[in-house]
């Protein structure tokens, strides 16, 4: 079903966007931000703030680095959904990078937290695996790395709150499944291959029913050090 609608509405919006009434080329891609964003507004938000769809994630705030590394993850085939693997086919680097400062500068209100659909166990445990891990199953904390408020650190590393259950859970899964990967060393690979089915469920439970942050913004790199290495995070 998202497959198909994606298709659809980034089909539609190539053709509209890229088409016709700026007097351009269908190969030059649109000149102002505003233009760029258009593309990208039905599913991410004008703002980048996420749509109703549970699967369409928020990119408003997140780290520059963090982003322009998921646009050339899609672009490079190393993520897959075809409307954004689709979209950003053509496109060079600096475009992307601009993208990216773009959404990062943005900071519309985090979505209200969820409800939680699971019971309070399965909340329990995911607040420990987030707040301090499990070392019996290699399961570092999460915040060890996304910092003790779950707002991320610069440049590579994204905040974790905001983002709906049904996201969260989709790219632990990816990551298990090798079919979302990061720059070597793939920190995220390693701890998602840790991580049972009930355990991401109660970590995207308990992280989707967190309330927004007095501050949002991720901190600057360097403020801790990272339990092990991430190929995307330049320590
Ligand atoms: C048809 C819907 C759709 C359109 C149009 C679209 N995206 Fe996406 N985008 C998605 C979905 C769905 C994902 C998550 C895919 C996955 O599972 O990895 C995503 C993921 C992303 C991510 C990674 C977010 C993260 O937190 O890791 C970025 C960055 C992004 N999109 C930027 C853009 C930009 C910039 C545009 C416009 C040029 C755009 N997208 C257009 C649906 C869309
Ligand atoms: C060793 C450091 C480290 C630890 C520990 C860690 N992460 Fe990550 N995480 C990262 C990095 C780096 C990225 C960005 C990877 C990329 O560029 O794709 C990331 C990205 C993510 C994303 C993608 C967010 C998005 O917007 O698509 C999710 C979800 C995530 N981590 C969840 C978790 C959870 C849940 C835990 C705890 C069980 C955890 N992480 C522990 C380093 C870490």
């Amino acid at each position: 079903m998202h497959l198909i609608r994606g298709v659809a509405v980034a089909t539609a919006l190539v053709v509209s966007v890229f088409g016709s009434a700026h007097a351009q080329s269908p190969e030059s891609p649109p000149d102002t931000m505003a233009e760029r964003v258009l593309a990208c507004a039905p599913c991410h938000g004008a703002q980048g703030e996420g749509t109703r769809d549970p699967y369409f994630p928020r990119l408003a705030g997140k780290p520059a680095g963090y982003l322009f590394n998921q646009l050339v993850a899609f672009r490079n085939g190393r993520r897959h959904y075809p409307p954004m693997n689709y979209l950003l086919e053509y496109l060079p680097e600096a475009y992307l990078k601009e993208m990216a400062d773009h959404f990062a500068g943005l900071n519309p209100p985090l979505p209200p937290p969820a409800i939680p659909t699971v019971g309070d166990e399965v909340l329990a445990l995911g607040k420990t695996l987030v707040t301090q891990g499990d070392a019996s199953r290699n399961i570092p904390a999460c915040t060890s790395c996304h910092g003790p408020s779950l707002t991320g650190m610069e440049p590579g590393i994204p905040g974790l709150l905001g983002l709906r259950p049904n996201y969260v859970s989709a790219q632990l899964g990816a990551w298990r499944y090798g079919t979302r990967t990061a720059r070597a060393p793939d920190c995220m690979q390693v701890v998602a291959g840790h991580l049972t089915e009930a355990d991401v469920m109660a970590v995207t439970a308990w992280l989707s029913s967190r309330p927004a942050p007095a501050e949002r913004r991720s901190v600057p790199q360097g403020t801790y050090a990272l339990p092990f290495a991430c190929g995307s995070q330049p320590q």
